[in-house]
């Protein structure tokens, strides 16, 4: 059996969230069972000759809207999974990531790109489409390609949809038949999300709690209704995380690397980390938040959470970035002692963070899945979450299993029905108790850093969905 994973990000050629690392884990693990391809834009920021990446003697033209685009493909090998990187200058000459103007075109030729490839140069089994930046594939597999090939959609964020004006209809070959209520229309607009859900053959998300969430108004962002008419073939399949990329035990961006019988080797990391970032009193509990700085993490509560402990005795460390308003809402607190806050995104000092921090902050509002508390689970910083989504899934309050006899290789943290006031500070409170309980606290440090949130489990799952769809 063939996959071709098709994704706008894949770490490590290029990552702005957990999307990237979740495809480049996954399609690494897959490729040890069966063969697998990936298909990515040659977007400008990847580094070519980092990755030998070359052209791969593919060349095509598509004619979308009367305008016809000449499409250049590439590939590289990496870990025994064939890359392809699609190339055309409106899809892959811009300074963002997301969020340019044209993005309809951008990700409408992608899509017509991946078909055109599947139809005519590579022979794929299953397409496997990731969010909505890929997802129009999925009715272009049917219509006009024909691909003789089944296809899953997963979807790791409901709250994107590629929301456009209608006129991409025509600009995309998508045709008005399917402008109807049951396929692309949304408030008469054109919906790519929605376009792929109808025609994907599976649709799943990256949680099994989040898979249940999404039907209910509360998180299906408009297409609650429309996922429970689908729901027969929408599943939840948790997230892993690439355990070789992850690894305190080998990470080059830690001076002390650790392993779960090196617990003084953290607690060395965490002095180094606190140094380096002007934190003083670097015994006492560090807390850290790494991640976008959105509406779905809870930055507005967290912001006000941590201005009303700023004078206890901890420290706490947020790198993260994101839209002005939320960015504005945590540099303020940069004015405390123990709060350091740095705005941008840099991959080695979020590693050192998860290394050397003691908890994790994570109160989302929702979370498909979430893949920073596993990290930070995996390098011994205990989670503090709300139960939602994929949190609540991997997440479990240490002292659920026995309030008097916490039983560490049950919970594996501290967990939030919601992110009041009263309950964050319960949960710091909780936090700051099991920290001045050093065998407790290092008992569930070692737990956690020996559980496995690898690709095998989930892998196992999606070949079992691969194999149970038909074959063409
Ligand atoms: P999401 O995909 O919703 O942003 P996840 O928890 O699934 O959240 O994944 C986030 C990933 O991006 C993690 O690997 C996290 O470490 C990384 N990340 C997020 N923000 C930053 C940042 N500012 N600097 C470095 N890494 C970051
Ligand atoms: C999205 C979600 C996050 C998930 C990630 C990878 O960015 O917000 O919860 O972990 O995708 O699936």
């Amino acid at each position: 059996m063939t996959i071709a994973m098709v994704a706008s990000e894949m770490f490590p050629y290029v990552k702005s969230g957990g999307l990237a690392d979740a495809v480049g884990g996954f399609c690494r693990e897959l490729s040890r069972h069966e063969e697998t391809i990936a298909i990515l834009p040659l977007y400008r920021s990847i580094d070519c000759e980092r990755f030998d990446i070359r052209p791969a003697g593919i060349d095509f033209s598509l004619n979308l809207g009367g305008e016809k685009f000449n499409i250049k493909v590439y590939k590289c090998f990496d870990n025994g999974c064939e890359n392809y990187f699609i190339y055309h200058p409106a899809l892959c000459d811009h300074e963002r990531l997301y969020d340019c103007p044209d993005s309809d075109l951008r990700f409408g030729i992608f899509a017509h790109a991946v078909c055109e490839l599947a139809a005519n140069h590579i022979n794929i089994d299953i397409l496997h489409l990731h969010d909505w930046q890929s997802a129009l594939a999925a009715p272009l597999a049917k219509e006009p390609y024909r691909l003789r090939c089944r296809v899953v959609l997963t979807i790791h964020n409901l709250a994107f949809q590629g929301i456009f004006s209608k006129e991409a209809i025509e600009r995309l070959n998508l045709g008005w038949d399917r402008f109807t209520i049951d396929r692309f229309e949304f408030y008469d607009k054109v919906n790519f999300l929605k376009g792929g859900i109808a025609d994907a053959d599976a649709v799943t998300t990256v949680s099994p709690t989040y898979a249940q969430e999404i039907k209910h108004p509360d998180f299906g962002c408009g297409l609650d209704r429309f996922l429970r008419t689908h729901e027969d073939k929408l599943s939840g399949i948790l997230n892993g995380i690439d355990a070789s990329e992850f690894d305190p035990a080998s990470d080059p961006a830690l001076s002390f690397p650790f392993d779960n019988r090196q617990i003084g080797r953290k607690q060395e990391e965490k002095h180094a980390l606190c140094e380096h970032i002007g934190l003083h009193n670097s015994h006492y509990p560090l807390f850290a938040y790494v991640g976008r700085l959105a509406d779905q993490k809870g930055i507005k509560e967290l912001a006000e959470m941590l201005r009303s402990i700023a004078d206890a005795p901890l420290n706490v460390v947020i790198l993260g970035s994101g839209d002005p308003y939320h960015e504005a809402l945590c540099k303020p607190l940069e004015g405390k002692e123990n709060i350091r806050v740095i705005l941008g995104y840099d991959e080695a000092l979020s590693r050192r963070i998860y290394a050397a921090s003691d908890f994790f902050l994570m109160p989302s509002k929702f979370e498909p899945c979430g893949l920073a508390q596993m990290i930070a689970m995996r390098y011994g910083s205990i989670p503090i979450v709300r139960k939602t989504g994929g949190l609540r899934d991997t997440v479990i309050d240490f002292t659920d299993s026995s309030p008097h006899h916490p039983n560490p290789s049950v919970g594996t943290g501290i967990t939030m029905e919601r992110t009041d006031i009263v309950s964050f500070m319960h949960a710091i409170i909780k936090a700051l108790a099991l920290y001045a309980d050093r065998e407790k606290h290092t008992a569930l440090i070692v737990s956690n850093m020996k559980k496995d949130f690898s690709w095998r489990r989930p892998v196992m799952e999606y070949l079992k969905l691969y194999r149970a769809l038909k074959p063409f």
